[in-house]
């Protein structure tokens, strides 16, 4: 049933204010100014022994381990990174007894990602699961861990179910910060700012009219690309999947850092830019990087907290706690994504060659 909407991608994106509202319900402590993680099965003393996390998923779930190991090291100050599942288990990996393993994955079933998790377990190491598809091989198959619980994803791209997954991130690293060196200020700041997010989730879907607008502009292009720094970055990852996995436009994403080894070759009228520009410490950095853009005569279109002069379109987000931003940053592009695959007249449901889970190898 997709309840008035035209199609499923539709539905879910229109979904997510009630979905974050979901992930977050009776898990906030006021009191300790923390997060209560029943399932994680990991007591205080065994999070402070860890040393170092490791963020296992595929495609959009990858992503999301991504801004979560960012959140991870900001706020529990653990080294935390993500790799894709699949490079993981193929490349025989060094497993650490103090490094925490998670395994990302909206469906519970992807096939490479529950084989790191076996390969995990039979060496000995502690898994746990950030995971969708409650009972799902990867849920049963781990120690502990959260479940998302953004509702069922029908589309094979997935949207909403990657917002939740970032959003149980900020709950899991804001519950190691408490254990550790957060402090209750901080606590209470990120916690405000998560109880803000599906308000602003909604605000921001109101600007879907003026989005679609710019999405038939781009419709045409040949090629795109992404950009961000830092917490910026995973989200123009996604962002740029997102618009191959539906629209057929090639895409290409990149750190605003690296534009200047070697893809600034690239920028020319014909190729337009889809830029991260956050309200934060590297905000001069990323205007640096749309002069270098606009010096190229490269059309831009900029997601960020307040209008961008040299951008040609911006998407004024509203403003949440720094490390929260890129929760919100995604989200019109997903909308982006949509209304230029519709304006394409593609198929968006079920796009070519792709399935919802890939239970094979
Ligand atoms: O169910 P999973 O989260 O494990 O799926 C992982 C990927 O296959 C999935 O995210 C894929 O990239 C989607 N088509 C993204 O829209």
């Amino acid at each position: 049933d997709m309840g008035g909407h035209d199609t499923y991608m539709h539905k879910e994106i229109s979904e997510q204010a009630d979905a974050v509202d979901r992930v977050l319900r009776g898990r906030i402590d006021d009191r300790f100014s923390t997060v209560h993680l029943g399932g994680l099965n990991l007591d205080a003393r065994e999070a402070r022994g860890i040393r170092r996390v490791k963020i296992l998923g595929c495609g959009t779930s990858y992503h999301a381990g991504m801004i979560g190991a960012q959140l991870i090291e900001e706020l529990a100050r653990i080294p935390a990174d993500a790799e894709p599942a699949s490079e993981f288990r193929y490349r025989n990996p060094v497993v650490d007894p103090d490094t925490l393993y998670v395994a990302v994955s909206q469906s519970g079933e992807t096939y490479d990602v529950l084989a790191a998790v076996q390969e995990l377990k039979r060496k000995g190491a502690r898994v746990l699961g950030v995971v969708n598809v409650v009972g799902s091989a990867i849920a049963r198959e781990a120690d502990g861990g959260m479940y998302v619980h953004a509702g069922p994803e029908v589309c094979v791209v997935s949207t909403k179910c990657f917002t939740n997954t970032v959003v149980a991130f900020a709950l899991l690293a804001l519950h190691l910060g408490r254990i550790r060196d957060l402090s209750v200020s901080d606590g209470k700041r990120l916690i405000e700012g998560l109880r803000k997010l599906p308000a602003q989730i909604a605000e921001i879907l109101k600007t879907e009219d003026e989005i679609k607008k710019i999405a038939e502009e781009y419709a045409g292009a040949q090629s795109m690309m992404f950009i961000g720094r830092v917490r910026g970055y995973p989200v123009a990852l996604e962002a740029s999947l997102k618009l191959k996995e539906i629209s057929y436009i090639h895409a290409e994403a990149y750190p605003a850092s690296e534009l200047k080894h070697g893809p600034l070759a690239l920028i020319e009228p014909a190729l337009p830019t889809v830029a991260i520009v956050p309200d934060d410490e590297l905000l001069e950095k990323n205007r640096a990087a749309l002069e270098e853009i606009k010096a190229r005569s490269g059309r831009i279109l900029a997601v960020a907290h307040r209008e961008q002069e040299k951008a040609d379109h911006t998407i004024v987000v509203p403003k949440n706690e720094t490390e929260l931003d890129p929760i919100l940053m995604g989200i019109p592009l997903q909308l982006l994504a949509y209304h230029t695959a519709l304006a394409m007249g593609r198929d968006i449901d079920k796009p070519r060659n792709l399935a919802k889970s890939v239970t094979v190898e």
